[in-house]
């Protein structure tokens, strides 16, 4: 099936009655190798896959990367066209919001810890457009990476408490050969923050090697303070990965240590999934 470009409700309208089950893999494009890799999980979840690319203003502070966040539309189509991809939705903003818009997803509790706290206002944005491509595109199933591990704990929450009729797949992080993790704004990194920026890898895989929280923490202290000053850290945390809330020293079972800090201009974040026993 050839691959169907849509910018509008209603020609998105007329292509998804066309289609029968449908998995989602929501982006903001600039689509890279980790993206690839969401869309063939998608592809093994349904008949067909519908990628959404859309940068979203409503996630971004006042002081963040909207107006320098790569927009790379025609690159990001033939990767979709390439990956067997049946639907593209890229709407314009005034497409998705109307302008005297006021009703907005509260992502709550969860939405103010962590990430949220260094990013006021995030995730109420996040999971306010992910609730309106859920109505708009109507998938059986919506595929997230793991990288963003808070951000796919909240959408569980919003659709575990709002009931909204979609499964939610979480998809491994795919990494360079290096360790760094996959990310669009990776390409803001010169050579020298690059280098600086595997610190984050490092240190979740140096506290990965241990068995209790405290040790975890301090071996991947370790490695984010050898850094140095040209990594600003923001969180170093172990908490479980449905509640976001920090373990206990006893804790067994699941955590995500997961990691969030600056490196020149660019602000990075990564996790790894542990099985404490
Ligand atoms: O993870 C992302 O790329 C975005 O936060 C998402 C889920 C597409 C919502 O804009």
């Amino acid at each position: 099936m050839d691959l169907k470009l849509v910018h509008t409700r209603a020609e998105l309208a007329a292509a998804r009655e066309k289609l029968g089950r449908l998995a989602l893999v929501p982006t903001m494009g600039a689509l890279h190798e980790g993206h690839r890799s969401l869309i063939r999980i998608a592809r093994e979840r349904a008949d067909h896959v519908a990628v959404s690319i859309f940068v979203n203003p409503l996630q971004f502070g006042p002081n963040e990367d909207f107006a320098r966040y790569p927009r790379t539309l025609d690159a990001d189509v033939e990767v979709c066209a390439a990956e067997g991809v049946a639907l593209v939705f890229a709407p314009s903003a005034e497409e998705m919001y109307a302008a005297d818009r006021s009703v907005t997803v509260s992502a709550g509790p969860m939405g103010d810890v962590h990430e949220g706290a260094f990013r006021p206002g995030h995730f109420d944005g996040v999971l306010t457009v992910v609730l309106k491509l859920f109505n708009l595109v109507r998938p059986d199933v919506a595929v997230f990476g793991q990288k963003d591990a808070q951000q796919l704990a909240m959408i569980r929450r919003m659709v575990a408490d709002l009931d909204v009729p979609v499964e939610i797949v979480g998809a491994p992080t795919v990494r360079e050969p290096d360790g760094l993790a996959m990310s669009s704004r990776n390409r803001y990194l010169s050579a020298e923050d690059r280098a600086v920026a595997l610190a984050l890898s490092r240190a979740l895989h140096e506290g990965a090697k241990h068995a209790r929280p405290a040790e975890i923490l301090t071996a991947a202290r370790a490695v984010l303070d050898a850094a140095g000053p040209a990594l600003s850290v923001d969180y170093l945390i172990l908490v479980d990965p449905e509640t976001f809330t920090e373990v206990s020293d006893d804790h067994r079972g699941e955590a995500v240590l997961a990691v969030a800090a600056r490196v020149g201009g660019t602000r990075l974040i990564d996790n790894v999934p542990l099985s404490l026993g």
